[in-house]
């Protein structure tokens, strides 16, 4: 029998969605999530309830900074197949607490490659990057492509993903384990993140209330559905690197949208217009994001299907029925 994969983070966003894409293809999937509070943990255990659903899955709830219980995990239950997409994300959450980040990504990331190095005949670890990594370019007009300097993060987040990239690198010279680190561009869909633009600002619009507005609505950034990103994330971890390899890839839409854009497609979908506050940038934030997704599409045939005007909408779809007619 084929061994199970385990996907960190299976209660998140993006960890749900992979794991449901596996459980579907028939393999069998050991979900590790420790539902902390950082938002309403009651989506969390919605998700889990989702993929209880299927025979194949099974969820541990455990923080995968504790290294020896990750490592027992992966031991008794034999995977050679690691989508690690645990995390404590948000740019803006790491200005007021930047220890989350130090355990969940740093301690996190090490804990995650320890197992997996101990772990004979371990195949692939493919790891969530993240586009935050290179930093803020309002002047460039081109796609951002993984031979570019990511050298100067301006948020911790941005710093502890490009921590992890290299991290990784070491541990694929010194033991050779392969991986894939992938380096999302701003990832929207149903069973989103409530901390994110596209959420919050429909929450606050159905509700009446102002939207805040950063960036004095100059940001663009490359919105990418979560079906698309599934996708890529399959077809990357089908097919691994040689052993000693850390490979980095760019995961988007390669379509950034401005975000009055975003704005006007989301009042469309809802059918209601927002009340919009203009603000400065925040601390931490990148003006635009744009991604050069040529190699991924080389390695896998990834092409994102999923326009904005079309994905939104489905958003927002998922957001009513979830959330109820009082939402409406
Ligand atoms: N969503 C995006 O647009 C985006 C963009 C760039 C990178 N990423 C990265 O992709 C990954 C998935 O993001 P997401 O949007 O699904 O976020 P998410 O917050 O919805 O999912 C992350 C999950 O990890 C869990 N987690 C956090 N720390 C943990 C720990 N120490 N032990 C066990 N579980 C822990 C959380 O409870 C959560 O369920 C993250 O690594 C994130 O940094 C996401």
């Amino acid at each position: 029998m084929t061994p199970p994969v385990i996907v960190t983070g299976a209660a998140g966003f993006i960890g749900m969605h992979v794991a449901e894409r596996l459980l579907q293809r028939g393999e069998s999937v050991i979900g590790v999530d420790d539902f902390n509070p950082y938002y309403d943990p009651m989506l969390k255990a919605a998700r889990a309830v989702r993929l209880d659903a299927y025979p194949g899955f099974r969820m541990v709830r455990l923080d995968i900074a504790q290294a020896s219980d990750f490592q027992q995990l992966v031991r008794e239950c034999g995977a050679v197949r690691v989508a690690h997409l645990a995390a404590q994300a948000g740019v803006r959450y790491s200005i007021e607490n930047p220890f989350a980040y130090e355990r969940s990504n740093l301690a996190g990331h090490l804990s995650v490659m320890e197992a997996c190095r101990h772990q004979p005949g371990f195949e692939h670890l493919v790891y969530a990057s993240s586009s935050s990594v290179y930093g803020d370019r309002p002047e460039s007009g081109a796609g951002f492509c993984e031979d570019d300097a990511a050298a100067e993060p301006v948020s911790l987040y941005a710093a502890t993903k490009r921590a992890c990239e290299l991290m990784s690198f070491s541990y694929a010279k010194l033991y050779g384990i392969p991986q894939t680190g992938l380096r999302f561009f701003t990832v929207y869909g149903p069973w989103g993140r409530p901390d994110m633009a596209y959420f919050s600002f429909t929450q606050k619009i159905l509700a009446g209330e102002p939207i805040e507005v950063f960036g004095q609505g100059q940001m663009a950034r490359d919105f990418t559905y979560i079906d698309d990103i599934v996708d890529g994330v399959i077809g990357a971890l089908d097919r691994p690197p040689e052993r000693g390899d850390n490979r980095i890839l760019n995961i988007g839409d390669s379509a950034p949208v401005g975000l009055m854009d975003m704005i006007a497609v989301l009042e469309r979908a809802l059918g209601q217009s927002a009340e919009k506050v203009f603000r400065p940038m925040q601390p931490g934030d990148v003006t635009r994001t744009y991604a050069d997704i040529s190699r991924l599409k080389a390695l896998s045939g990834y092409q994102p299907k999923i326009s904005l005007e079309v994905g939104l909408p489905w958003f927002v779809d998922w957001y009513r029925e979830f959330y109820g007619p009082a939402s409406a």
